[in-house]
């Protein structure tokens, strides 16, 4: 694999053994910054601004920059191909963001990643009703399970033994994602599976991570929908980055909402290291005490971008532009009291106020029983029951808020959407789980000692049967 980061020979190194890039700040000294992550998303561009090397920064952040006039035609980009330095307007990728009409963008596929600090929060069941609800307004979508500890998407869709999954991918059976993509029982929605039950790619090699993220531009589709896992390990917060939006689903729980607001400043600070990894002292107004320590914030980032400021101008500006163009969405899920909106309004305003960021608060999903009933019975909730509570403030939250439509609009959009919604749900396959797949429970010789246990839930693991009883 070509190494595709620009070579400040004097200042930096990479270990090809671990994929790290050594900064050296002097001729002694040296700092270890984070892997590389530069093939994160297909047009991450580094900049080189007096001869300091900042980045990668997407596309739609150099445009933010150049519309400010904060980022010229005459600023130097590393080109990849030519593996030499050259002014922006020479590359085919920038020359439309110094256009007027710059918005024609460069590609048509829209990443959705849905993740969120806590586990449990509603995730998978929320973006297989987003995609249903997306796919019945006749858009291409593709659900993706990229949760790859505990894949369980296919399940939500009543797939209980998916033909293909990301283990034909990562094992060269299939080459492309395309391939993977299985048709499932709601039109214009296909699923590209994850691997359950093949233990071990919970944590897949760097490679094969940055080859899922490259191909996964490929795909075909107008929405791709990333479910990812719990947590914010770095494969989660990768995924969650790379993608071209991010919503982050927490329930009104005040440990929930600790957890996504520290989910989106985990994924903020990720990548603000990434930009900023070629800048010594950047990097060390980041790593200060009073932003990285767990709990209250000492710090915030208005505040860190003023130190910037008074130690490099160029760079102040190109950090302001990252907190700019980071958008996460939010979703506040089991909402039972409509008051607990409050919840999701107070995280828009802690962002705001603390991390200088703009959180979209997409609106909440009721708590309610039919979407417990639809898992059971192995259906996305806005098909299960169309008219639901859940199903009803989904397609609003859809159609209003994630695809932008007025409220004239959005009453068309509803009815096309109730009308196909209808129509899925009666082609939607019965399956019955009896037959089909072990249940988890406590009859099972690994109760108590498996790491996929779910109790009432199909047996992830069960394809492994046959190499436990031999
Ligand atoms: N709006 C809702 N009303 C009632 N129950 C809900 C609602 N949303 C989610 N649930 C319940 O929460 C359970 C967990 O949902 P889901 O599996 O989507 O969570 P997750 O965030 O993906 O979890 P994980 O982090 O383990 O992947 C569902 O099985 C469902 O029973
Ligand atoms: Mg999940």
């Amino acid at each position: 694999m070509p190494i595709s980061v620009p070579p400040d020979s004097a200042s930096s190194t990479l270990c090809l053994h671990c994929n790290t890039l050594w900064v050296y700040t002097s001729i002694e000294s040296k700092i270890r910054t984070e892997p590389i992550t530069r093939e994160f998303g297909m047009h991450s561009l580094f900049v080189k601004v007096d001869n300091k090397q900042f980045g990668p920064f997407t596309t739609t952040e150099l445009r933010g920059l150049a519309r400010k006039g904060k980022f010229t035609p005459t600023d130097l980009v590393w080109d990849e191909d030519d593996q030499s330095w050259v002014h922006a307007e020479e590359l085919d990728l920038l020359r439309p963001i110094f256009s007027e009409d710059g918005d024609g963008e460069l590609n048509q596929t829209r990443i959705i990643a849905v993740g969120g600090g806590k586990g449990g929060v509603g995730k998978t069941i929320l973006t297989a009703s987003i995609g249903v609800a997306l796919a019945s307004l006749n858009y291409q979508v593709v659900l993706v399970d990229a949760d790859l500890g505990g894949a369980n998407l296919h399940t939500v869709m009543g797939i209980l033994e998916p033909e293909y999954t990301f283990f034909d991918f990562y094992t060269l059976n299939r080459d492309s994602l395309n391939d993977i993509a299985l048709e499932t029982s709601v039109a214009n929605l296909r699923l590209i599976s994850g691997a359950c039950g093949t233990l071990g790619l919970a944590n897949p090699k760097y490679t094969q991570k940055l080859r899922f993220i490259r191909q996964l531009r490929t795909v075909n589709a107008d929405f791709l929908l990333l479910d990812l896992g719990a947590g914010s390990s770095y494969n989660v917060i990768d995924f969650f980055l790379t993608a071209d939006d991010g919503i982050v689903v927490t329930n009104p729980e005040p440990m929930a909402i600790q957890e996504a607001f520290n989910f989106i400043k985990i994924c903020l600070m990720r990548k603000l290291r990434r930009a900023f990894h070629g800048s010594r002292e950047i990097l060390e107004i980041l790593d200060r005490d009073e932003l990285t320590r767990p709990g209250r914030m000492q710090m915030s980032m208005a505040q860190v971008a003023q130190k910037i400021r008074e130690i490099d101008e160029r760079g102040a500006d190109f950090f302001e532009q990252v907190l700019e163009s980071f958008k996460p969405m939010l979703i506040l899920n089991m909402v039972n009291d409509p008051d607990d909106v409050k919840e999701g309004v107070a995280i828009q305003a802690a962002a705001g106020e603390l991390l200088s960021i703009d959180v979209r608060f997409l609106g909440y999903v009721s708590y309610d029983q039919s979407v417990r009933e639809a898992v059971r019975d192995l259906k996305p909730f806005i098909l299960y029951n169309p008219g639901s509570k859940a199903a009803q403030d989904l397609s609003k939250l859809v159609n209003v808020k994630l695809l932008g439509n007025s409220l004239f609009q959005s009453f068309w959009k509803k009815r096309k959407m109730q009308k196909q919604l209808m129509a899925a749900r009666e082609a939607f396959p019965q399956v019955n789980l009896l037959d089909n797949a072990p249940i988890c429970s406590v009859k099972c010789f690994y109760w108590g000692d498996c790491e996929y246990q779910n109790g009432g839930h199909p047996c992830p693991v069960r394809y492994l049967e046959p190499v436990f009883k031999s």
